[in-house]
């Protein structure tokens, strides 16, 4: 075991990381304890310093009594520096510059570099966190642009359990990396245009009802569609006449024109209704129609580069070397398709936005279809990074909400039960509040329910909504987190009422227990869990967290007074429980969930 010789405490702001020229706050706990570790490993193997990728990547522990992180690169180099792991970490460790957050370094199992981190540092950098809205989350992505296609949904149809779990988890994604200064693109790529307007005006001219067309307008476009969709298939005239309506409307017809543009306006005012209620903004809702225009000169520009060829009429192009198969690019009657919409998309936005990505937020079933189009994007000679984040259904109660017939009704009544519910809930937590605050408080507490519900999973895996889950106040739900929230607020108010606020700030944070060490170096984390939510695309990553922070919380909080605590232990306590609030606001924020003071 070594210890790292001690050295002045000072702010964290103020100190610079060693060699790098920069403040601490530009650099989270692990990518500095990182840093640190790698120039361990170089100091003690000088070839290594040739090696520019050279990383020796630290991270938390899997087990407490293994200290508070880890670096596992001795593993790693066995190989190259032909030497058992074990000595190489030891020689690693007794290399190692001293670091003021590092107390101790000490060689384990076969070759696992374990840190204990110093506790008068981590709490000088909990003071500096604390007084920080963003908890000393740096802004990596500033000068950086990243686009964001999510929701999506398609014009005179209801928006499915897909595409809300598109918007959530898109929105999530927007706001994490808006958080971390990257300009971000977000558009909603909305299906308006294809052969199903053919059908649609078609079936408009003949049957529309009026009156539910004002009631409901996406479900009785719908009702239309699938009327007249019904039809064409027995019906050869009814087909025939659905693509000439499709012709006209493509020629440019004014009549098909404005009955198109109706439709897109009626079904955007209710996509707009939901956005709003779930606090989703998007800074373009650029329709594939957007594309139209583009399309014949891409195909062109694809022919002359033989990149498509004909096949039975229809224009492909082959993708057997990545081995995916052929990609249609024209279909055989002339028309385009989604691929090809999607490909002029990708163009059009790499030159509008010089974007350092492009993420598509679909459900599973287009994991193909991107993967092609895709590929056909690096052979149009795009460099970006393109990305498909896709997740599963989500199964929804019986009744409520089903793939199949939900609905933008039926969604919407799902959003108003989780708030009648959540509305029982804040009236019996705070029956002397006056109505009007219970229901404000509900919509949040509802809403934060159902977006949890969602972004608190692992997106690849098969989930069930229940209310139960959703809305329990002791389980990993968003009122569980709200609750604890308000609850933590509370303490500042409480403390306020019997002590001098202003004095607290002049006591320092320091750590008299081993929960609120535990809790003070998981604040540490936040910036660690926003980074890799975001650069992962995983909002659950950060849902993780902030249930481990409330856990941490309840555990500090049964364990050790706060009010009750000798003057010193109390303000620093105070001062703890104000970060453990921030987090849980910006982090919850982040996830677009809101945090009412009460609940
Ligand atoms: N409108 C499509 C659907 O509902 C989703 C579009 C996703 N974005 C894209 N650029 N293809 O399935």
């Amino acid at each position: 075991m070594r210890f790292a010789p001690p050295t002045p405490t000072m702010p964290a702001s103020a100190a610079a990381v060693k060699g790098t020229g920069m403040t601490q706050e530009e650099h989270t706990l692990e990518q500095e304890l990182s840093t640190w570790a790698r120039a361990a490993f170089r100091a003690a193997f000088p070839a290594l310093a040739e090696a520019p990728d050279f990383a020796a990547p630290v991270a938390r522990t899997a087990q407490e009594a293994h200290g508070d992180a880890q670096c596992n690169a001795a593993m790693g180099l066995a190989r190259t520096l032909r030497k058992p792991p074990r000595a190489i970490a030891e020689a690693a460790a007794a290399a190692a510059p001293p670091h003021p957050a590092v107390a101790a370094v000490e060689v384990a199992g076969p070759g696992f570099l374990n840190l204990r981190i110093d506790d008068a540092w981590a709490a000088r950098r909990l003071e500096a966190a604390a007084a920080d809205p963003r908890l000393g989350t740096p802004a990596p992505g500033a000068g950086r642009t990243l686009v964001l296609d999510y929701s999506s949904p398609n014009v005179a149809k209801p928006m499915h359990v897909g595409h809300i779990r598109s918007t959530v988890i898109g929105n999530a994604l927007d706001r994490l990396h808006r958080f971390l200064g990257y300009r971000v693109i977000a558009d909603n790529h909305l299906g308006d245009w294809g052969t199903q307007f053919g059908i649609l005006i078609l079936g408009y001219r003949h049957f529309a009802d009026p009156v539910a067309l004002e009631a409901a307008p996406v479900e009785e476009l719908e009702r239309i569609y699938v009327a007249s969709y019904e039809r064409a298939r027995e019906d050869e005239a009814w087909r025939d006449a659905a693509r000439r309506e499709l012709v006209k409307l493509q020629q440019g017809d004014p009549e098909n024109r404005a009955l198109w543009t109706r439709f897109v306006e009626l079904s955007r005012q209710e996509f707009d209704r939901i956005y709003a209620r779930l606090g989703v903004r998007f800074d373009l809702t650029r329709g594939e129609s957007h594309y139209n225009e583009a399309l014949p000169d891409l195909i062109a520009r694809m022919e002359r580069e033989g990149l498509a060829r004909e096949s039975e009429g229809a224009l492909v192009v082959d993708l057997e070397d990545e081995g995916l198969p052929v990609c249609l690019v024209r279909k055989r009657d002339g028309g385009f398709n989604y691929a090809t919409t999607d490909l002029a998309t990708v163009l059009d936005r790499v030159q509008a936005f010089a974007p350092e990505a492009i993420v598509y937020v679909t459900d599973e079933r287009q994991q193909l279809h991107f993967r092609q189009v895709f590929a056909v994007a690096r052979r149009l000679g795009v460099r970006t990074r393109l990305a498909h984040v896709w997740f599963g259904l989500m199964r929804l109660p019986e009744g409520t909400f089903s793939t199949r017939e939900g609905n933008v009704i039926k969604l919407e009544r799902l959003l108003d039960e989780a708030e009648e519910r959540a509305l029982a809930l804040v009236r019996a937590s705070s029956p002397d509040l006056p109505e009007a605050q219970q229901r404000a408080i509900a919509r949040a507490v509802g809403l934060g329910a159902v977006k949890y519900a969602d972004l608190s999973q692992h997106p690849q895996s098969l989930v069930t909504f229940t209310w139960d889950k959703a809305l329990a106040l002791d389980g990993n739900s968003a009122p569980y987190l709200q609750y604890a929230f308000a609850r933590i607020a509370s303490v500042r108010d409480k403390y306020a009422e019997r002590f001098d606020a202003a004095a607290l700030d002049r006591h320092p944070i320091r750590f008299t227990d081993p929960s609120e060490r535990r809790l003070a170096l998981h604040l540490l984390r936040f910036p660690d869990a926003v980074l890799r939510a975001a650069s992962a695309f995983r909002p659950s990553l950060l849902a993780d967290y902030l249930y481990e922070l409330a856990q941490a919380y309840s555990r500090f909080y049964q364990n050790v007074p706060f009010l009750r605590a000798p003057e010193g232990v109390r303000e620093s306590r105070v001062r703890i429980c104000g970060a453990v609030a921030r987090a849980l606001r910006a982090g919850l924020d982040l996830l677009g969930i809101e945090t009412p003071d009460r609940i």
